[in-house]
């Protein structure tokens, strides 16, 4: 017998207690990890190896690996990482780290952890992933790998010589000829040379790599290809001390059967033909345009070769007749040689090379991202002010140089100048720029057509800083289509982005970053028309905003390894780096030198970097010793101090001293990091005796009052933290009487562009500092926005450069005050920060993103009737304290309580609301 259950409908209950054991089982079910509760929802982003996706040319013994995370939940956080490092794919594939096991690490670190497995080797690629516990310790999913490669780490790395062309130009008469240059226009000198070498291959390429310099720069083909968008390539420095070179992947540009590279190489830096006042023709490194080359082959059957710079390549002499950083280009396509890069090519007639010492200078991979062409911009005006010249107008001030694209018969030559200004009758003015160059070609570029066809050419080892270019040679019409303009700089990344609702602002923001930008050419520049010089004092200013709007990091830390190149034994630093020899005697003095200290310490605020703090460190002993030489009594004389003030003079000592002090107390903080403390206390000491001197000299005894009541000496005493605690109060409330009562509203130079603007915010006055930004009264950043200024200028007058970025940390208060992003020292790189905007009167929105190394920071703000919205994006595996005028406050539209999605803690202090917040989203409403 069996039984037969027949379906009969549930009664209510029974269906509710069905439904009920349903739900749990469900619950159960996800409880129990078939939906995998085991795994975090934080996901790894962007694995990053020296700061770099998957780089191909560390030469660190230690490369530091990061990471960014993101995730759906408020307040998420890493509480331990697990590295796997591996010499395969493969084996990272099935977790088996033959390199490298960093094991559990207890730690929220996630930027900058140093690689601590095996040694690593030559050339070798290296594969790379990570695993995070989250904050409720529950662990992610591994990351997609990454690689990096290593470079050449050995001198006996290198198989390949330095080689030049035969030597036609006589040196003795070179020299004279560069003196003799104002009349004698241009300083003369060989057509550049060309190289070339071919070879077989005749097995399956996995990989090939060259590793290649050549200075001053060079460009490099493979097949009649040119290998990738680098110009002005490898980076400027002292060539007597470091010489970067660069790894250039060919493998897909190789071949079955003959092959050829070709070099084209330009004098840049390395052999300047200039009269300049820097004495650049006269450096220690000169010599013959040079390369060094070693193509490194692996064949898919896992055997090598090599191809090697040495005495069987070949040379002649190339198009490019005349070449000057300062001076300019003349290429001429008539004596371009068909096919010379390419296999096949008849050598015939070529000449042998001459094998040569090359420069002093260590070999180091090129870590800062290359020059290139940024954008291209075209005319905004044409005109004609000649039979065959005309003007052309791109509207805006930058770096670079022009494109042409055009036909002419063979032989025609045409002329660009490029300069910033026009006189009043519209003819291209240079005066305010070729000052100190003495040949009378300057910022000119020449080219020379083959014929028969359209013609494309831009100049390769030169550039200039230009608004309008003459052209000059050109038998009409010039038509938009056949000039472009190219803007040239370093190839760092914007990671951060300033908006608000004001335009004044906007565009001294704009202005600020094309002068930023036009700055950077491989080094941290003055300006990019009449100098080119890497002044110290430039770069220091201008850091933070360096560091708010871009990726810095690789490129400033090359650029402190220049000043440390650049640093006599005696301590003592040259006002530009890297130099030829000059500048260590101009006075520049401490506000210039600080660079050394700053912009290392600015790194570790703004970054977390502290290996460059560990670099700097012995040069920064060695620099304070020799300024204690320079101070008397605790007073120091010496140095430029507010360079271009609007009128007041302010005396150099006071801000000269106060840098000293300054600069101490970094040190002390860097030996705290170094684990000095011996060292930290003799710093704070010194630096505790020169505050007292600065007291007893720069104030009145009896009254207290600051003798010399600058703008400047008054900013400086409160942003140096220098005067005493007592004081103030009341130097605040004078400098805000200064700027309110002055006709002139701002009356400094440089340092007090910083000082002052900085000081009155800190000291309760942003108002007071927003209306000196947000004018166009005279002088300011924004009457050289009324007077038509596309960049930021050397003066207030705009009597000199109009290119210049040592007035540019405007930008930098913008994001700090009207965005309100700062970091914070006591856990630097921003993994915890300060959030407080300043809802400026007359503002009505403001947008600011700071890229960190966790992520983007993105604060954004709008006032609606008396409301103001708050929207706030934090990065996971940070923290911010965000602070906020009183009253009362919603996020997410509820009361904001501690312990809640994210909100660490909600208190009232000092008539402000604090908030501490952990990652994720907010939106606070006022
Ligand atoms: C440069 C400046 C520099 C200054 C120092 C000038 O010629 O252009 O920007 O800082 O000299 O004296």
């Amino acid at each position: 017998m069996y039984s037969v259950t027949y379906w009969k409908p549930l009664t209510k209950l029974q269906a509710m207690q069905k439904i009920t054991t349903l739900l749990i089982a469900l619950l159960f079910i996800s409880c129990s990890g078939l939906t995998d509760k085991n795994i975090s929802e934080l996901h790894i982003s962007s694995l990053l190896c020296e700061n770099q996706d998957n780089p191909n040319h560390i030469d660190q013994a230690s490369p530091r690996l990061s990471w960014q995370m993101s995730s759906e939940k408020k307040g998420q956080s890493q509480t331990a990482y697990r590295i796997l490092v591996a010499s395969s794919p493969d084996l990272l594939t099935e977790k088996k780290a033959d390199l490298w096991d960093s094991g559990k690490i207890m730690s929220p670190a996630s930027v900058f952890i140093p690689y601590n497995g095996r040694e690593l080797k030559s050339g070798q690629k290296y594969y790379f992933t990570v695993k995070v516990w989250d904050k409720d310790g529950i662990p992610s999913e591994y990351a997609k790998p990454a690689f990096w490669e290593m470079a050449l780490l050995n001198k006996e790395d290198w198989q390949a010589k330095w080689i030049s062309a035969p030597r036609v130009f006589d040196w003795g008469k070179r020299d004279a000829a560069i003196k003799r240059a104002p009349q004698d226009s241009p300083a003369p000198q060989d057509p550049l040379p060309l190289f070339r070498k071919s070879f077989v291959i005749d097995k399956k390429v996995k990989s090939a790599k060259a590793y290649i310099s050549g200075l001053g720069f060079f460009e490099l083909y493979a097949n009649g290809e040119k290998i990738g968008d680098h110009i002005l390539s490898p980076a400027f420095t002292d060539y007597s001390k470091t010489v970067l070179y660069e790894v250039l992947d060919l493998t897909t540009y190789l071949k079955h059967g003959e092959n050829a590279l070709g070099v084209m190489l330009g004098n840049g830096w390395y052999n300047q033909v200039s009269n300049d006042v820097w004495s650049f023709s006269r450096a220690p490194w000169i010599a013959d345009p040079t390369v060094l080359c070693q193509l490194e082959i692996e064949f898919t059957d896992g055997s090598k070769q090599q191809v090697l710079s040495d005495e069987s390549w070949k040379c002649a002499p190339g198009p490019i007749m005349f070449s000057s950083i300062r001076l300019g280009e003349t290429y001429d396509a008539t004596n371009e040689t068909e096919g010379w890069n390419q296999p096949g090519f008849n050598q015939q007639g070529w000449q042998e090379v001459r094998v040569v010492r090359g420069p002093e200078g260590k070999l180091k991979a090129q870590n800062i991202p290359p020059v290139k062409i940024m954008d291209e911009l075209n005319p905004k005006n044409i005109t004609r002010i000649g039979k065959n010249t005309f003007i052309v107008d791109f509207g805006q001030n930058m770096s670079g140089f022009i494109k042409l694209t055009a036909s002419g018969e063979k032989g025609r030559k045409i002329s660009f100048r490029y300069a910033e200004k026009l006189t009043p009758d519209g003819k291209l003015d240079q005066a305010n720029i070729a000052n100190l160059v003495g040949n009378s070609r300057f910022q000119t570029d020449e080219y020379i057509f083959k014929g028969g066809g359209t013609e494309e050419w831009h100049p390769r080892f030169s550039y200039n800083g230009f608004r309008y270019v003459e052209v000059s040679g050109w038998e009409g019409p010039l038509n938009e289509g056949n000039l472009t303009a190219c803007f040239i700089h370093t190839g760092f990344k914007t990671t951060g982005k300033f908006k608000c609702s004001l335009p004044l602002l906007n565009r001294i923001q704009e202005n600020t970053l094309w002068s930023f930008e036009s700055n950077f050419v491989n080094i941290p520049t003055d300006c990019p028309q009449r100098e080119k010089n890497g002044w110290t004092g430039d770069a220091q200013l201008a850091s933070e905003t360096g560091l708010f709007n871009y990726n810095m990091l690789t490129s400033y830390e090359k650029w402190v390894n220049d000043i440390i190149d650049a640093q006599k034994p005696d301590g003592i630093l040259p006002g530009i780096v890297p130099t030829s020899g000059w500048g260590f005697h101009w006075g520049n003095g401490p506000a210039w030198d600080c660079a050394l200290l700053q912009i290392p310490w600015n790194l570790y605020l703004y970054e977390g970097d502290r290996r460059i703090i560990a670099n700097a460190y012995p040069s920064i002993k060695k620099y304070l010793e020799f300024l204690s030489t320079k101070s008397e009594k605790g007073i120091v004389k010496w140095g430029l101090g507010d360079w271009c003030p609007a009128r007041a003079k302010t005396p150099a000592e006071l801000t000269s001293t106060a840098y000293y002090y300054q600069d101490l107390l970094i040190a002390s903080k860097m030996a705290a990091l170094l684990g000095a403390p011996e060292e930290q206390s003799a710093f704070l000491a010194k630096a505790a005796e020169i505050k007292t001197a600065f007291n007893r000299e720069f104030f009145a005894p009896q009254s207290g009052e600051l003798i010399n009541p600058t703008q400047t000496a008054l900013g400086c005493a409160l942003f140096m933290q220098i005067a005493d605690s007592s004081k103030t109060k009341r130097l605040a409330a004078e400098l805000k009487e200064a700027v309110t009562t002055s006709d002139y509203n701002l009356d400094f130079g440089i340092l007090g562009a910083k000082y002052v603007p900085n000081a009155l915010s800190a000291y309760g006055y942003k108002d007071v500092a927003f209306s000196i930004i947000n004018t166009t009264r005279y002088p300011g950043w924004g009457n050289w926005v009324e007077r038509g200024a596309t960049t930021l200028w050397e003066d207030w007058d705009g009597k000199s450069s109009l290119n210049h970025i040592m007035f540019g940390d405007v930008s930098a208060w913008f994001y700090k005050n009207l965005a309100g992003i700062s970091p914070d020292e006591k856990s630097p790189g921003f993994k915890h920060f300060n959030i407080e905007p300043y809802f400026a009167p007359g503002l009505k929105w403001v947008k600011g993103v700071k890229g960190t190394r966790y992520g983007d920071i993105d604060v954004y703000w709008s006032k609606s009737g008396k409301e103001i919205n708050l929207k706030l994006k934090i990065p996971v595996n940070t923290t911010a304290s965000v602070l906020l005028p009183p009253g009362n406050l919603l996020i997410d539209g509820k009361i904001p309580e501690a312990g809640k999605e994210g909100i660490i803690q909600f208190e009232f202090i000092k008539k402000k609301n604090k908030l501490e917040l952990g990652s994720g989203t907010y939106n606070i409403r006022l």
